[in-house]
């Protein structure tokens, strides 16, 4: 970790966001992701939701030059996420500055026992990210793969019943004892509690898909997850979601068992790394016990 550039107090300060810092945000978004930020979506919602929304405003052009999110999940575990800073303004220790203070909460809430661990979820190739994390103390637990298809000339034929399951039903799943009980939503790693299940329920449509269960869902953007995750359920499970109305770039986001991975690649199915792990799960000195060491 270098020494950080200090931030200027006259034009620098970090505070909570506003709802009326929206328009700045969406400016900052702009840039990021060749304009596919989710950020400008949720951003109303985070600056209501628990945890914390942090910005750092250039006081002297009166605009929003960083953003930062500390989450408190279903499974009690707090989430760094939302990290941002503006094109113009990268290279001035900006994210350490803001991630520290967001970093300083969930350490007071885990402290306290609100939380049980901190966390962080990055894709493989955001390099600044997993520097960041791996300076200040958090390790690898879980890698997955994001696995998406391109869309069938010839319609694929499914037989799709609508599947009310259980919490219990949901947890036995085949899918679950490859994980330790953990689930990859849209780039989002988390323990499966029965909290995080009664919000699936909400917002989820679960099917069994020509005999395999599984569910497709949106946050931040559309995933699904194939409970049996055989190579052809998988499959299955990503082209019936992506047919479905309003459900675009729907992906699954599978645990890297080198046989399923190997199928996947025989049936064309397209993944961002030539089929190794890039959903990476982070947590901060760890108290669980990590998957990724085995692939199964
Ligand atoms: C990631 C991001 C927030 C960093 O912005 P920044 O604060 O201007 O970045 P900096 O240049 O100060 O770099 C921060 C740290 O990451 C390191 N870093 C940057 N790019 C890196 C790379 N390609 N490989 C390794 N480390 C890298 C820097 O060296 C610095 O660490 P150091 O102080 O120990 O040297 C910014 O690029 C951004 O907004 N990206 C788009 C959104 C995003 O990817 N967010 C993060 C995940 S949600």
């Amino acid at each position: 970790m270098t020494k950080w550039k200090p931030l200027d107090p006259k034009t620098r300060c970090i505070r909570k966001c506003k709802h009326s810092d929206y328009d700045s945000v969406c400016e900052l978004s702009k840039s990021i992701w060749e304009g596919q930020d989710y950020l400008p979506l949720v951003f109303h919602e985070w600056v209501d939701d628990n945890g914390l929304f942090l910005c750092i405003e250039d006081t002297k052009n009166n605009c929003i030059i960083a953003t930062d999110k500390y989450t408190i999940l279903p499974d009690r575990a707090g989430l760094l996420e939302g990290l941002r800073v503006h094109k113009e303004y990268r290279g001035q220790s900006l994210s350490w500055h803001i991630g520290k203070a967001a970093f300083e909460k969930a350490l007071q809430d885990k402290q306290d026992g609100t939380i049980h661990r901190i966390v962080n979820c990055t894709h493989i190739t955001n390099k600044a990210s997993i520097h960041m994390s791996t300076s200040i103390g958090f390790t690898l637990q879980q890698k997955y793969v994001v696995v998406e298809t391109s869309k069938k000339e010839t319609p694929v034929q499914f037989t799709a019943q609508k599947w009310d399951p259980t919490f219990e039903e949901f947890l036995s799943m085949p899918y679950f004892k490859h994980t330790n009980g953990y689930i990859a939503q849209h780039f989002l790693v988390q323990k499966v509690t029965p909290d995080l299940f009664e919000t699936l329920q909400k917002s989820a449509h679960f099917f069994i898909l020509n005999g395999s269960p599984g569910f497709y869902d949106h946050s931040h953007g559309w995933y699904n997850v194939a409970l049996d995750p055989t190579p052809k359920s998988i499959l299955d499970w990503l082209h019936f979601a992506n047919e479905q109305p309003q459900v675009t770039d729907c992906y699954s986001f599978v645990h890297p068992d080198p046989s399923t991975l190997k199928e996947l690649q025989n049936q064309n199915a397209s993944t961002w790394m030539e089929f190794e792990p890039d959903l990476l799960y982070y947590v901060y000195e760890s108290d669980i016990a990590p998957t990724v060491l085995t692939n199964n």
